[in-house]
């Protein structure tokens, strides 16, 4: 791995991309000099996505998996496998990936949003409130790493006979009380973008156990119909006579992917061990506590959120942890207040606080269908436990490259940092 070029102390970004390595490189030359690009046909097709939805069906102990061009368009593909449109909503937490919106509003329907409790997850006690009539479908994202009170939504889904859709995008390789995230729900979405644990730059899967969902995820995710055997179309059944998204994954991409999946236990067992570290160091700083935990050992360890007394000391002791080198570089993102993490926190999304349509006649939030949510809000203010959680805490990414040695730095700066702005420190 090739040293990063700055000297702070944080110095590495977007996990995955420091082990792309000889493995990826045999994979892409191989499909290249197979000159078989293309996933269903070709002179000689080295079968890298097959490869890699095998890989993930194994993983996660599930019936399908199927990969894609991204995590967006996977959770596209999920709202139509589960045939959200108007008429229906999805609830989903204020703290998320404007892809968990769009998704839904792409689908004509209503996204719900649901507070978040100490967990940075869905409040149980707030979807139950919020569960009626037109719920579709809940999106429950294990954001920054970890799950929340999954059993819980899971019970509550099941009483009233909606599905869940996972979204695993940030906590791959992540599990919760022994299972892997990504085998609960209905349906599951990952994402292979470059911020994430295992990385090809792009790419998305999706997962699930039913095979009339499958089956639709495969028309969807290309032209509309499923394909023979041999890789061409097949429009003769009537239940996948769809509309397509066209986004197919290449084989260059999975090859890739599939290099990189190899990887993603060790990663994740790095990430882990530093995140403890990490949070361990900090146990002694008076009033300052990590997000709970629902399943301490399961996270994929990908980050740390810290949940400060109040405002000012989260701001304070952030930038002076930043002065002090614990940043990727002038403008990494690698330790900031969550008031500074953009389009997670659902009052940023401008489209969605201003209720933007697709088109010029905005839909469908004008669609009649959908007038059951005239009033629902999207502005700040309208999640009380989130507003309040973003507006005292901070996230620190965990790279898995990170060294013990700097892992304890930054432990010491953090507490210089607690210390100097008047929070008792113990050992
Ligand atoms: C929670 C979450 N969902 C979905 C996505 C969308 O993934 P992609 O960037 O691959 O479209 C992302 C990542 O960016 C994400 O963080």
């Amino acid at each position: 791995m090739d040293e990063p070029a700055n000297d702070t102390l944080l110095p590495y970004e977007w996990p995955g991309s420091y082990y792309l390595g000889q493995e990826e490189l045999d994979a892409v030359t191989k499909a290249l000099e197979s000159r078989s690009l293309f996933r269903f046909y070709g002179h000689d097709l080295q079968h890298y996505a097959d490869r890699l939805e095998e890989a993930y069906r194994a993983r996660l102990g599930r019936e399908y998996a199927l990969a894609v061009s991204s995590g967006t368009a996977a959770l596209s593909i999920a709202m139509g496998m589960l045939d959200v449109g108007p008429g229906d909503e999805v609830l989903l937490p204020g703290y998320f990936w404007v892809s968990c919106a769009s998704a839904v509003v792409r689908a004509g329907a209503i996204p719900r949003l649901v507070d978040i409790d100490d967990t940075f997850s869905m409040d149980p006690a707030d979807l139950e409130r919020k569960l009626g009539g037109h719920s579709k479908a809940i999106l429950m994202v294990h954001m920054s790493g970890a799950t929340g009170e999954l059993d819980r939504v899971l019970e509550i889904a099941r009483r009233a006979g909606v599905p869940v859709i996972e979204d695993v995008a940030q906590a791959n390789g992540g599990s919760y009380r022994g299972r892997p995230l990504g085998s609960f729900g209905e349906v599951a979405i990952f994402s292979f973008q470059f911020n994430k644990a295992i990385t090809a730059g792009e790419g998305g899967l999706v997962a699930c156990d039913d095979r009339a969902l499958y089956r639709r995820a495969v028309a969807l995710h290309d032209l509309g119909y499923p394909r023979t055997d041999s890789g061409r179309l097949d429009a003769g059944d009537p239940e996948t006579q769809l509309w397509g998204f066209g986004s197919r994954i290449g084989e260059l991409t999975a090859g890739v992917l599939m290099a990189q999946e190899r990887k993603l236990d060790a990663l994740v067992s790095r990430m882990r061990l530093l995140k403890r570290r990490i949070e361990d160091g900090l146990a002694g700083v008076a009033d300052l506590r990590p997000r709970r935990a629902t399943d301490p050992d399961g996270g994929n360890g990908s980050f740390v959120i810290l949940i400060w007394p109040d405002q000012l000391a989260c701001r304070s002791i952030v930038h002076a942890t930043r002065e002090a080198g614990v940043r990727t570089g002038e403008h990494g993102l690698n330790n900031l207040t969550l008031e500074e993490w953009g389009l997670h926190l659902y009052y940023n999304n401008e489209s969605l606080v201003n209720r933007r349509g697709l088109n010029s006649r905005g839909y469908p939030w004008r669609d009649p269908a959908n007038a059951f949510a005239a009033d629902y809000a999207y502005a700040r203010g309208t999640l009380p436990q989130a507003d309040e959680l973003f507006s005292r805490s901070s996230l620190l990414a965990i790279p898995p490259s990170l060294s013990e040695d700097a892992a304890d730095r930054i432990v010491d700066v953090y507490r210089d940092a607690a210390r100097r702005h008047g929070l008792a420190v113990g050992s």
